[in-house]
């Protein structure tokens, strides 16, 4: 391997891959996951073979005490774990376990808000002379009234809540119970450092920060303008709410305290539907590694989507920053369900998966969708997402992307012994990780060999990024250079079988395809893409 390649960080060769902790592998019969259950699945994520998936880092939601009133986004103790998943011991073993594994691992950093049981919130509602006070987000309101028109999210009301015993409103944007603290108090944020230390000295090797361009608000408390919007969906514009441009200074102090300790990271999620905002707070390279970049999931099945998306993203970042790429979260349908299309839903899936994998940036992964996992329709009186029973019916609510992860066909899916806190999803038994492990030709195969055959290329780990855009846009064709040595992908994104004609890119021999042998020499100035096709030549 080149120099270059061990020069470059972890992060940018990495492929993450998120655990919804509750749903991963429950080991103590109480149909919860755990902290235990994980470890106990860490060689299926890499045991340093090829017959292991192979990802690089796993990212854990929230596992911290919490109410879980918004099922551990409301955090009342920064620095434990929550005994629904285990102890701290737990997590430490869990650490030791990924590190000996050469596994990465990243805390979710939820600290836009608490929980209203969280000891600073208890003791700021307490008095308006509370030291803590200020810690949190107070107003007197207007004779009465909400100080303005925010507006919180999952409870379809005034984000201002007025609280008994001061008679004072405080902030909350998600549930009621999610108060926001306030980073313009310096204790506070000697308090919040003092938590990104305590896990940065434990060893985690960095954190993906919770909605990080809600930290600060505007001075004057102005009011957003209405604007509905679908997708996603919304019903303002958060020019005062969030998107404050002092929230870009708290980045750098932030990043300035993960840069003393080496090689930690920070992914930060800045939920928007605009690429040039997430984008800025990578700043000049001195706030977050990485601001996720969601176009993926709200794109349609479309060739000619995906490319704008991508582009647009290649140009937007300031030079020397690095992309990354998103297919499905915790918080959205799962893509395979969003691009499902009956028979030919497996197909996509895998032009999805071989696009995430080859792209130049980091891609995450989402727990499940390795072996397809679909999302799952909940009936209502099943709702946990306390999101999904608000808006019921009008949205589904997130608890369809979060069922349990689909292990074997045994009862409840060798997720856990007891009745799952969320269902299954009931094709679990004919899909699941032990059936496809042991089938060259599933779905969990083919990530396989695209994790191991990415960790092998450095031309995919950091390559140029070089597309060959195409008219009409029924595919996409681009190549990856890295030190003279090129891998071509193309990918067909219909049922169609597609003649080729790119002599700009050269003749290869198959490296990775659907349809084709490796090794099988191609002419890609004359040749045909079969329905769906994936094809990596080198
Ligand atoms: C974004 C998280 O991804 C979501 O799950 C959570 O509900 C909100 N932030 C509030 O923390
Ligand atoms: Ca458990």
């Amino acid at each position: 391997m080149s120099s270059d390649l061990h020069a470059a960080p972890w992060w940018q060769q990495g492929v993450i891959y998120q655990i919804y902790p509750r749903s991963f592998q429950d080991s103590n019969a109480d149909g919860i996951g755990d902290l235990r259950g994980i470890i106990s699945r860490l060689d299926y994520l890499n045991d340093g073979t090829e017959k292991s998936l192979g990802v690089d880092a796993i990212w854990l939601s929230p596992c911290y005490p919490s109410p879980m009133s918004d099922f551990g986004y409301d955090i009342s103790d920064y620095t434990d774990i929550d005994p629904l998943f285990g102890t701290l011991q737990d997590f430490h073993e869990l650490l030791q376990e990924a590190h000996r594994r050469g596994i990465k691992v990243i805390m979710d950093l939820v600290i836009n808000h608490t929980s209203d049981q969280h000891p600073w919130f208890i003791e700021s509602r307490a008095s308006k002379a509370s030291d803590k006070r200020d810690w949190y987000i107070w107003h007197a309101g207007n004779k009465g009234k909400p100080p303005n028109n925010w507006f919180a999210g999952f409870e379809l009301k005034s984000a201002w809540w007025r609280d008994e015993t001061t008679q004072e409103f405080y902030l909350a944007t998600f549930t009621r119970h999610q108060p926001e603290v306030n980073w313009r108090n310096a204790q506070l944020k000697e308090a919040m450092f003092a938590v990104i230390r305590f896990w940065l000295e434990m060893g985690v090797d960095g954190y993906r920060m919770d909605t990080v361009n809600w930290y600060l608000k505007d001075e004057l408390w102005r009011n957003n303008p209405w604007h509905l919007q679908l997708n996603p969906p919304d019903l303002q514009r958060h020019i005062y709410d969030r998107n404050r441009p002092e929230t870009h200074g708290l980045c750098r102090d932030i990043r300035r305290l993960l840069d003393s300790y080496s090689e930690r990271m920070l992914v930060g999620e800045i939920f928007c539907d605009d690429a040039r905002l997430a984008a800025e707070y990578y700043g000049k390279s001195d706030e977050l590694h990485l601001a996720f970049n969601f176009a993926f999931l709200f794109q349609p099945w479309s060739a000619k989507h995906f490319h704008h998306k991508i582009v647009e993203w290649e140009n937007l970042l300031p030079t020397g920053c690095w992309p990354n790429y998103t297919l499905s979260n915790h918080d959205q349908p799962r893509h395979y369900t969003r691009y499902a299309q009956g028979t030919w839903s497996e197909p996509r899936a895998r032009v999805a998966a071989a696009l995430l994998l080859t792209l130049r940036g980091t891609p995450f992964l989402y727990y499940g969708e390795e072996i397809g996992m679909a999302n799952r329709h909940i009936a209502r009186r099943e709702l946990q997402d306390p999101m999904g029973k608000k808006l019921w019916p009008l949205l589904p609510g997130r608890d369809g992307a979060r069922t349990p992860m689909q292990w074997d066909s045994s009862p409840h899916g060798g997720f856990s012994f007891a009745k799952p806190w969320l269902p299954l999803n009931p094709d679990y038994p004919v899909k699941n990780v032990v059936g496809q492990a042991g089938d060259a030709q599933s779905l969990f195969s083919f990530y396989r060999r695209l994790l191991w055959l990415r960790k092998k290329t450095p031309a995919l780990l950091l390559g140029e990024y070089r597309s060959f855009a195409t008219t009409p846009h029924d595919f996409l064709a681009y190549q990856r250079s890295y030190n003279g040595e090129s891998v071509s992908v193309l990918l067909n994104f219909t049922r169609r079988r597609l003649r080729i004609h790119l002599p700009q890119l050269p003749t290869g021999r198959v490296l990775l395809s659907t349809h084709r042998g490796e090794g099988e020499k191609v002419d890609t100035a004359h040749m045909e893409l079969q329905a769906y096709e994936v094809l990596l030549l080198a």
